[in-house]
C-alpha cells in the first residue's frame, strides 16, 4: 500500500519579516504540516525564533477550508523541557527534540504527550538510533537529519537513506503508527530516493522558499512521489 506522504515546508527559509503571509502562501500552495526550527545557538550554532512567533503563527496553520495544518516544532534546543513545553502551550501539533540533548528523554517525551502533542526523536547524521528501542511506544514520529543541524540550503547527506530504511523496520515491528520524516537538503530530483527509503513525511526549506511558485515546487515534488 503508497503510504500518505506528507510535505512539511520549513520556514527557516521563509521571508522572516513576513512569516504569516509566507505560512499562508505555503498551506495555499499544497503543505501538510508547517515545519518550525528552532535555534538556540548552544545546541546549534545560530539563532531562530521562539514561542511566542509559534504563537503568532499558529491562526496561519489553517486552510482555506478551515482545516487546521499541524504546526511541527523541531527542538534544537539544550535544555528541552521548558521549550518544549512553553511551545506546547503555543500551539505546537508536533515536537520533536534531539534525545542527545535532553538528560532524561523519556520524561520528555511524556511531558510532550501529557501537553497534548505528538512527540518525537531527532537523529542528527553521525547519532546512533539505540534510545528508540527503550522509548519507541511512546514516540510519534522519527525524525532524521539529513543534513548537520543548524542551517538551511545544505547538501543531503547519504548515509540518511541507510538509516531510513532501518528506521522503518524498526517502526514495522513495534506495529505502531509512527511517521518517520526526513530532514536536509530534499529536493524534487532526490524525494523519491528518500521514500523508497521508508521515509513518509519530507521537510524541504529552501527547496520550496528558494523558488517564487510554492505550488510548482510542492507539485513536482508529489508527482516524483507518485512516480
Ligand atoms: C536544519 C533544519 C531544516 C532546514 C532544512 O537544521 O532542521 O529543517 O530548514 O533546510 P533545507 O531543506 O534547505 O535543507
Ligand atoms: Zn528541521
Amino acid at each position: 500500500m503508497r503510504p500518505s506522504y506528507r510535505i512539511a515546508p520549513s520556514i527557516l527559509s521563509a521571508d522572516f519579516a513576513r512569516l504569516g503571509e509566507e505560512v499562508r502562501a505555503v498551506i495555499a500552495a499544497g503543505a501538510d504540516w508547517i515545519h518550525f526550527d528552532v535555534m538556540d545557538n548552544h545546541y546549534v550554532p545560530n539563532l531562530t525564533i521562539g514561542p511566542m512567533v509559534a504563537q503568532a503563527l499558529k491562526p496561519h496553520c489553517v486552510r482555506a477550508d478551515g482545516t487546521p495544518v499541524p504546526l511541527d516544532v523541531h527542538l534544537m534546543v539544550q535544555p528541552v523541557d521548558a521549550l518544549a513545553q512553553a511551545f506546547a502551550k503555543a500551539g505546537a501539533d508536533i515536537v520533536t527534540f534531539h534525545p542527545d540533548a535532553s538528560t532524561h528523554v523519556d520524561r520528555t517525551l511524556q511531558l510532550i504527550r501529557d501537553a497534548g502533542c505528538r512527540a518525537g526523536l531527532v537523529f542528527n547524521p553521525a547519532a546512533p538510533l539505540d534510545v528508540l528501542e527503550w522509548v519507541i511506544d511512546k514516540v510519534d514520529v522519527v525524525l532524521l537529519m539529513s543534513v548537520n543541524p543548524g542551517f538551511g540550503g545544505q547538501s543531503f547527506i547519504d548515509s540518511a537513506l541507510r538509516k531510513c530504511e532501518r528506521v522503518r523496520r524498526l517502526i514495522e515491528a513495534s506495529g505502531r503508527d509512527i511517521r518517520l520524516e526526513v530532514d536536509g537538503g530534499i529536493k524534487a530530483d532526490n524525494i523519491r530516493r528518500v521514500a523508497d527509503a521508508g521515509a513518509d513525511t519530507f521537510v524541504a526549506g529552501s527547496a520550496i522558499f528558494g523558488q517564487r511558485d510554492y505550488k510548482a515546487v510542492i507539485d513536482s515534488m508529489r508527482a516524483a512521489l507518485a512516480g
